[in-house]
């Protein structure tokens, strides 16, 4: 009898358990560069124009121990994190002298202190009825930090969990393209376009380019360009 040999559908990309033990571990080695020992500058300077009323609660992917979220609670909003590790998560409790209470949420262990709220546990395992309701995302290296291949399951897991009418508020670190013409030095990443176009209005509302050491080539300086983006959620469609 003649075997039918069928060609194996195309693998789509998974988020793994290889990425989820790297994280893991750069936080039990405190090897966690990413983490900004002060408030992000363009989050204080941008945020409040997105007007937003006291009380209203945002959403922060893959958070780390960011300082950003208590600058955020500081304005009076409801902040929800999510974090993979739970060192980053009790770090981000006792260095900042909180004592939070713990509950289980699923498989997600809450940590919560005032209006300080972290899950943790792994974001691609979240859905609505884990985090509520909430108006606003705040990313900052969450997308950027995921390897490109997975962005895409980032962005359409955001989707799933983003109410229609939620902005997100992203702020990236782009390296600057050699040669680039001024429309693409200031414009929206083809990257950013096409992982959010589908879902979201995008606007670019600044851009800043940067001088900084170049992580990858020790002595030698590299431009970057730091960009913030507000992103409208377009209606869905019912169902
Ligand atoms: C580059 S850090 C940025 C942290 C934070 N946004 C900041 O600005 O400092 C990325 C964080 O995402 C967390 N992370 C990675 N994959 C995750 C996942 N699948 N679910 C939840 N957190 C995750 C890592 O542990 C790490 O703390």
């Amino acid at each position: 009898m003649n075997k039918q040999i069928s060609t194996p559908p195309p693998v789509a990309p998974t988020h793994s358990d290889q990425d989820n033990h790297l994280w893991l571990q750069c936080w039990r080695e405190q090897d966690t560069d990413f983490h900004q020992t002060e408030v992000n500058p363009l989050l204080s300077r941008f945020w409040p124009g997105l007007g937003l009323a006291r009380g209203s609660r945002v959403f922060v992917p893959l958070c780390g121990k960011s300082l950003d979220m208590l600058w955020l609670a500081g304005q009076g909003h409801e902040v929800i994190g999510i974090e993979l590790s739970p060192v980053a998560v009790h770090d981000f409790f006792h260095d900042n002298g909180l004592q939070p209470d713990k509950s289980q949420v699923g498989p997600f262990t809450l940590w919560r202190h005032g209006n300080l709220s972290i899950l943790c546990g792994d974001y691609f395992a979240l859905d609505k009825s884990h985090l509520g309701p909430f108006d606003t995302v705040y990313d900052r290296a969450a997308l950027t930090a995921l390897p490109e291949n997975i962005r895409t399951l980032y962005v359409a897991q955001l989707e799933r969990l983003v109410p229609k009418a939620a902005t997100v508020f992203l702020l990236t670190t782009e390296d600057a393209i050699e040669g680039a013409t001024l429309a693409q030095a200031v414009g929206v990443d083809t990257e950013i376009a096409g992982l959010y176009s589908a879902g979201f209005e995008i606007d670019l509302a600044y851009v800043e380019s940067v001088f900084e050491p170049d992580p990858q080539a020790s002595g030698t300086v590299r431009r970057v360009e730091f960009k913030v983006y507000r992103l409208s959620g377009k209606a869905k469609p019912p169902g």
